[in-house]
């Protein structure tokens, strides 16, 4: 179990293309807190093991690598930035071989573990708004503040093909839900919003009424 975080941390999980970021992105720039993209950092990962050559699915090269990576998380302005061994690979995050293979990669339980001591420490400093699979389940299960937007599988699609990338969530979905380590559930204690008829906006007002509701306002 973890230690509880110092800071108040808002959970939003869900699965590929259930437009979780820009609603993450949105409510943390409105509430003042600090926007941390989880995937985002399992994508810098999986640059990273492609970059160096490793095969996506030996789990013992992948560990090595992580192990030795030099990880630095930092803040730009109010966002998360991830460098691994000085570079930030940011521009290379939705490259088609990333899609491919990162849901393979982040399979990995002992790359997940170092992965998730980078995402609590985030909340010793800062009032977060963070973004994943696992936030509410493993990283964060102690915060009271939990959201899982969902979206039908025909509409997450379409947004994604909108965005122009060649990206086969249903894949990724089935392989996010199905692995050991983490998977992608609906915390117990979760309140699901259903985006698909929603706009990026309707879904953050939904999600700050029901904070209204728990008493939690904007930053401290
Ligand atoms: O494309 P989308 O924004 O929906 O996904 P993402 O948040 O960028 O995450 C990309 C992939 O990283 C997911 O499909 C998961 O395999 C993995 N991931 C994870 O395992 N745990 C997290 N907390 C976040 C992402």
């Amino acid at each position: 179990m973890s230690a509880p975080a110092a800071h108040r941390v808002i959970a939003i999980d869900g699965p590929a293309a259930s437009g979780k970021s820009s609603v993450a992105r949105e409510l943390a720039q409105r509430l003042g807190f600090v926007y941390v993209n989880s995937g985002a950092m399992y994508r810098a990962m999986t640059w990273h093991v492609l970059e160096r050559g490793v095969a996506t699915d030996d789990s013992d090269a992948i560990e090595q690598l992580a192990e030795r990576a030099v990880i630095d998380c930092q803040l730009r302005g109010h966002h998360s930035l991830m460098l691994i061994d000085g570079i930030n690979p940011e521009p290379f995050l939705r490259e088609d071989r990333v899609n491919d293979n990162v849901s393979r990669v982040s399979s990995v339980p002992r790359l997940r573990e170092i992965l998730v001591d980078h995402l609590r420490r985030y909340a010793s400093e800062n009032d977060l708004v963070m973004e994943g699979r696992d936030i509410g389940s493993v990283v964060f299960p102690e915060t009271p503040y939990k959201f899982y937007i969902d979206a039908s599988p025909d509409i997450r699609a379409s947004r994604r093909a909108a965005q122009g990338q060649h990206d086969r969530i249903a894949a990724r979905d089935q392989a996010d839900s199905s692995r050991r380590a983490s998977p992608l559930i609906i915390a117990e204690d979760a309140q699901v919003i259903d985006s698909s008829h929603l706009t990026i906006d309707g879904v953050v007002g939904e999600i700050i009424g029901r904070l209204k509701l728990k008493g939690l306002t904007s930053a401290s």
